[in-house]
Parts: C-alpha cells; sequence; structure tokens
C-alpha cells in the first residue's frame, strides 16, 4: 500500500509557473518537456509577443500574465520559476515564498548578501522549498572534480587556481535602463541590475570550489575592473586571492574580452595535484602522473538541467531542503559579495563582513 501511494505520489504533475522567458528560459522548458510530472501551468514575461510564442510551444497551453504577481497569486501555480535578470530574483522569490509557493530561482540568488540573507530567512520560516539554478553541480565535469576530492586522492586541499577566460556577453539579452541615468543597455553591462561579473557569471564556478572546500570563507582580496569596453560598469576583468576556514586558498581570475581563452581548474592537495588534460583528469605527483579513479556509474547521465529538477520535485514532494538552497547559494555568492566589496572599498574582507 505505501509502496503504491508513494508511485501514484510521485506522478502528481507539479504546476509551474515560469517568469522571465529569454535566452535562459529554453533550457528549463526543455527540461521540463523530459521530465513526465512538469507541467507548465503560467508564464509571465513583461514581452507579451515572446510570452505568446513561448506558450504557442507548450504541450498545453498555459495562462499568460504580463505582471509576474498574478502568475504568483494563481492558485494552479505550485512551483515558481524564476528566469529573470538577477535585480528582480529578490523581489519575486520573496513575493512567492510569501504566497506559499516553492521556488527555483536562476543564480546568482539575489544581488546583495543582505537580500540573500533575506530570502535564506525567509524560506526557514514559511517552510517552502528553494533552489537557486547552479545546476552545474550535476555535469559530468564538476562531478567527477567533487568525486576525486570527496576521495582523499590527492588529500587534503591546499590551494585551487581557476581561471574563466570567454568572450563578451550575449548582446541579444533583455535591456534594463536604469533609472537614476535613464541610460538603456543589456542587463550585463549595469552593477545595479546584474550584481557583478562575477556574481552573474563566476559564481558556478565558486559553488564547485565551496563544494570541493566544504568551509567558509575568511578573508579575501581581489582587483579588476573595466578595462576592455566603453559604456558599462560591470567588470570584463577580475582577479580574487580568497582564504577558507579550512586552510584551503582560491586563486580565480575572471575576463570577457578573451573568446577562446578557456577555463582550467587545478586543485592542490597534500598527495597530488589534479587537472584536466586531453578530457581526463589526471593527478600529478610522485611518479608518474596517473589517471583519477572516478566511479563512473556514479556520474550525471542526463542533461544537468534534467538531473537538478528531478531532485528539485523530489525535494518539493518529499518536503526536504534542496543541495541547492539557500545556504549553498550563499557560500558560493559570498566570493562575489566579497569580490565586490574588496574591490569598491579597497580592502581585505573578512568573515566578520558577513557576521
Ligand atoms: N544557470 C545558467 O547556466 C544560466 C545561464 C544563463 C543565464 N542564467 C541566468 O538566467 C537569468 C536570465 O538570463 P537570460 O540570459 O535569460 O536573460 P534575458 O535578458 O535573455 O531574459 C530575461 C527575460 O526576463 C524578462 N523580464 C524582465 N523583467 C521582467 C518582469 N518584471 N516580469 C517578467 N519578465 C521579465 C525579459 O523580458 C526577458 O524575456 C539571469 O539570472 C541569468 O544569470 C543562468
Amino acid at each position: 500500500m505505501a509502496g503504491a501511494s508513494l508511485a501514484a505520489q510521485a506522478q502528481q504533475p507539479v504546476a509551474i509557473g515560469v517568469i522571465g522567458l529569454g535566452l535562459r528560459s529554453s533550457a528549463h522548458l526543455d527540461a521540463f518537456r523530459k521530465l513526465a510530472e512538469a507541467k507548465v501551468a503560467a508564464l509571465s514575461d513583461v514581452d507579451s509577443a515572446r510570452m505568446a510564442k513561448v506558450n504557442e510551444g507548450l504541450p498545453s497551453k498555459a495562462a499568460t500574465y504580463t505582471d509576474y504577481r498574478e502568475l504568483i497569486r494563481d492558485k494552479n501555480v505550485g512551483v515558481v520559476v524564476i528566469v529573470t535578470p538577477p535585480y528582480l530574483h529578490h523581489e519575486m522569490t520573496m513575493e512567492a515564498l510569501r504566497a506559499g509557493k516553492d521556488v527555483l530561482v536562476e543564480k546568482p540568488m539575489a544581488s546583495t548578501y543582505a537580500q540573500a540573507a533575506e530570502i535564506q530567512r525567509e524560506a526557514r520560516r514559511s517552510g517552502r522549498i528553494v533552489a537557486v539554478g547552479m545546476q552545474r553541480r550535476y555535469s559530468r565535469n564538476d562531478a567527477e572534480y567533487q568525486q576525486v576530492i570527496d576521495s582523499g586522492q590527492i588529500g587534503p586541499i591546499r590551494l585551487i587556481t581557476y581561471h574563466e577566460f570567454r568572450g563578451d556577453w550575449n548582446p541579444r539579452t533583455a535591456l534594463y535602463t536604469d533609472p537614476a541615468t535613464g541610460k538603456t543597455a543589456s542587463w550585463r553591462f549595469s552593477k545595479k541590475a546584474a550584481g557583478s561579473s562575477e556574481l552573474e557569471f563566476s559564481v558556478h564556478a565558486f559553488a564547485m570550489v565551496t563544494n570541493m572546500v566544504k568551509a567558509p570563507l575568511a578573508r579575501l582580496a581581489a582587483s579588476g575592473g573595466v578595462v576592455h569596453y566603453t559604456g558599462r560598469d560591470t567588470r570584463d576583468v577580475s582577479t580574487i586571492i580568497a582564504d577558507f576556514s579550512s586552510g584551503a586558498r582560491l586563486d580565480y581570475s575572471f575576463s570577457c574580452f578573451a573568446p577562446g581563452g578557456g577555463s582550467a581548474c587545478i586543485v592542490l592537495g597534500d598527495k597530488g595535484v589534479l587537472r584536466r588534460e586531453q578530457g581526463k583528469l589526471i593527478i600529478f605527483g610522485d611518479g608518474k602522473p596517473r589517471a583519477a579513479e572516478i566511479d563512473a556509474g556514479r556520474l550525471p547521465a542526463e542533461d544537468p538541467e534534467v538531473l537538478m529538477y528531478r531532485e528539485f520535485f523530489r525535494n518539493v514532494r518529499e518536503r526536504r531542503p534542496s543541495p541547492l538552497g539557500p545556504d549553498a547559494a550563499i557560500e558560493a555568492s559570498k566570493i562575489a559579495y566579497a569580490a565586490e566589496i574588496s574591490i569598491s572599498e579597497n580592502r581585505i574582507v573578512t568573515a566578520k563582513d558577513f557576521a
């Protein structure tokens, strides 16, 4: 009986309302197509033509709202998925939680530490399930690193050196008008709208780092600026040095004017150095370099977004906190919040800044 009722429960559709139907929303909608329990019940975007087009592509028509508050109030919606520019994440998440909805909000969770902490408190108070769309946890790359670190093959982590050098942001994103200056540009060019480049982009790498290190940030210093482009205030280059309370260190660099610059993550442990060479994770140490031992059976076998939603829907059904919940998201975001403070206030940031 118990087994049968659990199976029936597992097939209960999850009624989803999606707010924000720009570039990133297609990855969410693709995942829903692959998950039998996902039912898109409502859509919201300020661009009604875009919304109508998305609705046409759904297997059954959803309610549409240009005012996202109406989607949040819709009684047919149980889970609110927020895929709007970052400056809207805090208010939309807070309203959805207060209306009794579970929420999956795209990264970054919120533009400031204070806003992220408020979401964390509201999620705890309301008992709603919150996840932040840091799907790389379910990617093969990150899962392989995590397995090797957790297995102790390179011993305790002493230093992570990580760089991500990419080209410029996609120019087709929604526009943001700064109410103070009236200036209109892609939201990714504005700190008010994006938070910072590190918060918007590097937070995926920071989540990987904090998952590997498993210790809070102790202190951080950063340098960066807008050196290549004009007419924007989100940095195009930065470098960060961070210490964690475990004694692990991070040395991270970012740039968005170096298409093809690539990315690399090298982890130094007491027993070896882990890095990816020609697609494979290799450990360098005494003797010959050797392939890291990886249990292929425990690696992700589906798209990260599909796996993210499988786990999120299970968390919603079972009322269990998500591994992508506010605690994990805040720990990763702290590196970006601290970098912003360090650069703008020209100082070292410590754990006290987040007390
Ligand atoms: N997890 C990832 O790998 C990943 C990748 C890309 C983007 N993202 C995140 O996804 C989010 C959206 O990014 P994007 O590239 O899709 O941006 P986008 O500009 O392409 O899309 C944003 C959409 O939100 C809509 N919107 C703006 N204000 C709104 C409002 N008040 N109500 C309803 N809709 C509104 C816009 O009209 C637009 O359709 C950002 O937080 C970004 O950081 C995550």
